[in-house]
């Protein structure tokens, strides 16, 4: 359609038309023009599938058996992956899903940069690191919209906290913003192209994120240019006049009362006034509709998608199985040799945990979820036999089947965050006793943290494994040295206490319906682990520049005094030391770097790998240079090659301009 068939469409409407194509109408879709044949707007979230349907105005879930789906790794796993294709693949899986449950907005990706390791919401998020989210977020974005479904890129901008979201300001000098987290935004949305932006909760300068005259109408719209639609978070709205006149196009709530939104019966009485002009809503419209057009909507055929395929499953796996991170692996105890293990010890409660329906918004109701112990039985058949002891007592995570808590989040938010640390000195007498008693072949750890805490509204108190997990994994480790200790989690944890003591530490975040079987895969050797920390493992939270430099978790303003100084780029600079980098990973083989070099006009550089291990394996080439406007030293291209055993791959990066000191080595 031409813009001008758009606008004679716009020109058609009514007031009460207009205003029903701008607000929501149920919780997760807005009202349609049937006479002029345009549908409702049908959005759901999220990060790892597309959620469970809810009743139009209650937060329940339907009780239905049609809307369960592919369950994806959640962004900072596929992050792990260092692999472009792969976010492609991801987005590809869940913009199909969407259209296949006949969705037009799928609310996702999440491209906040984690700031600090306490933030709830980590797992939505890809990396502390700009560059990694932008390459991997512009390839999950085309992925999700080739299948005819518009990205909703979340949550903008600078919502790195979930305390107090609904009211804390980020405070941020203007440069510093632009050079960073707004540039990440910026990249995705336009080459991307992004069909839609949520506006987040928070303040930015003292101003809502969705009634921001800086944020919406200066950075969006006039300079970025951007044509596509901007959502509100879900009762991120306060103000009619300020909301509406600063750009926010759709503006969508938590409650049940739909005509009383902002954008309802309030903004048709502020027209009718005079108060607000009409064009304002009809731009909103037009933005509404051009993308309509853009998803085949209106006119013309639209993909159908699908859910639910085998090819969706395999996506997942191959997303899973390349994200798991090999932290250690002293004595080479893995890969274990399946074909010894006649009796094995399973220990830990992410061993059995599903972590689908928990987390927030980023729930879903997966078709289904292999979780470890699952992946490590079907990989192990029914020669061994697989003992298992929970070890802890953890929580169980809210989820939409049981409260509302969605409905109530915006309230708890401001209540302080309860979480429950049982210490099982009785549990853990009891892991003791049968090590002392059995001689297991092997004895396999699966702890970590779930969505009890790593979820939406809240933030962590500390980086500590809960439920007493640090004395249980010492004690598992003073009996058993090999023991193969696997944490699932969503953010990262301190080790300190036991690490020295571990020979082998696999990392899983949250991976999805096939990560149990691909841990399974990595711990007996059928895929040689290649996923790299996409964040840096402090070792205590005021190891971080949020705590050291800036400020975080306050509840009216939070200062980004940090600046450029984000992760890696602060630890690096000042030498603080660290658990893990940003960056690690380790494999079944061995890499080297055999030559670098960058060629005459100083815009390419050339890598050269070898395998130099005995077995095949993915290794992900990293360049980093020091940023001479930033001075932060920062990562500038990354590829991810297969080298067979004793061979070699060259890897070819363009050199962005501004920058010295290229070379594969982070820190100088
Ligand atoms: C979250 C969004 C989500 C929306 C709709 C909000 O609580 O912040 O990320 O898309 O709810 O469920």
């Amino acid at each position: 359609m031409t813009k001008e068939q758009i606008n004679e469409i716009v020109r058609k409407m009514t007031l009460d038309e207009k205003i029903g194509m701008i607000h929501g109408s149920g919780f997760f879709h807005t009202e349609g023009v049937e006479r002029l044949g345009v549908p409702r707007l049908m959005t759901s979230d999220g990060p790892m599938g597309v959620r469970g349907e809810f009743f139009d105005a209650k937060w329940l879930f339907l009780n239905q058996q049609d809307d369960l789906v592919t369950y994806l790794p959640c962004y900072s796993a596929l992050a792990s992956t260092f692999n472009r294709k792969l976010a492609y693949e991801e987005g590809d899986v869940l913009g199909s899903e969407a259209r296949g449950r006949g969705k037009d907005v799928i609310l996702a990706p999440g491209i906040n940069l984690k700031r600090s390791p306490l933030c709830g919401r980590n797992f939505e998020y890809f990396s502390e690191d700009g560059y990694l989210t932008s390459e991997l977020a512009i390839e999950f974005v085309k992925g999700i919209q080739q299948n005819d479904v518009a990205a909703c890129v979340k949550h903008f901008a600078l919502n790195n906290q979930e305390t107090a979201r609904m009211a804390v300001s980020s405070e941020i000098d203007e440069e510093i913003f632009r050079d960073t987290y707004l540039e990440v935004f910026r990249r995705v949305l336009l080459e991307g192209d992004a069909r839609s932006v949520m506006g987040a909760y928070n303040r930015v300068y003292g101003e809502y994120c969705c009634e921001s005259e800086f944020l919406l109408n200066k950075i969006l719209r006039d300079e970025w240019d951007y044509e596509g639609v901007v959502i509100s978070d879900w009762g991120g709205v306060h103000d009619t006049y300020k909301a509406a006149s600063a750009g926010c196009d759709i503006e969508m709530s938590v409650t049940d009362n739909f005509d009383e939104y902002y954008f309802a019966e309030p903004l048709k009485k502020m027209v009718e006034e005079k108060k607000i002009d009409e064009s304002i809503i009809d731009k909103k419209v037009f933005r509404i509709l051009l993308m309509m057009d853009k998803l085949n909507m209106l006119e013309g055929d639209r993909k159908a998608g699908a859910y639910n395929t085998r090819a969706h499953q395999e996506a997942a796996y191959r997303v899973a199985s390349e994200s798991i991170v090999l932290l250690k692996n002293e004595s080479d105890v893995l890969p274990l040799k399946a074909e010894k293990q006649k009796r094995i010890l399973v220990i830990g409660d992410n061993a059995i945990r599903q972590h689908s329906l928990g987390g927030g918004s980023a729930e879903i109701k997966a078709l289904y979820e292999i979780n470890p112990i699952l992946g490590i039985k079907e990989y192990l058949g029914g020669n061994t036999r697989v003992d298992f002891i929970a070890g802890y007592d953890a929580e169980i995570a809210p989820d939409a089947t049981e409260i509302s808590w969605q409905e109530k989040s915006l309230e708890v938010t401001e209540e302080e965050n309860e979480q429950i640390k049982k210490v099982s000195k009785e549990k853990r007498e009891e892991v003791e006793k049968v090590l002392k008693s059995v001689d297991y072949d092997s004895v396999i750890y699966v702890g970590g943290l779930n969505h009890v805490i790593d979820r939406e509204g809240f933030d962590k108190d500390d980086m500590k494994l809960p439920y007493g997990q640090d004395e249980l994994i010492s004690t598992i480790l003073d009996c058993r040295k090999d023991a193969v200790i696997v944490l699932i989690s969503g953010s990262s944890v301190e080790m300190g206490s036991w690490i020295d003591k571990a020979d082998t530490v696999l990392w899983s975040y949250y991976n999805g319906c096939e990560g149990g079987r691909a841990l399974a895969h990595i711990i007996f050797g059928e895929v040689n682990p290649s996923g790299r920390l996409p964040e840096t493992f402090y070792l205590k939270p005021e190891d971080c520049s949020a705590f050291s430099v800036g400020e975080f978790g306050k509840k009216d303003k939070v200062h980004y005094t940090e600046g450029y100084e984000i992760g890696y780029k602060y630890t690096d600079k000042h030498g603080v030391k660290v658990q893990f980098p940003f960056g690690y990973g380790l494999s079944y083989t061995t890499f080297k770097v055999t030559d670098e070099k960058i060629s005459g006009d100083g815009k390419k550089m050339h890598v050269t790998v070898k395998n130099t291990g005995d077995r095949e394996g993915l290794e992900t080439v990293m360049i980093f240079g020091d940023n001479e406007k930033t001075c932060v030293r920062e990562l500038i291209g990354f590829e991810k090659v297969m080298i067979r055993s004793g061979e070699c791959a060259e890897v070819e990066f363009e050199l962005p301009d501004g920058y010295s000191n290229i070379s594969t080595s982070r820190v100088k």
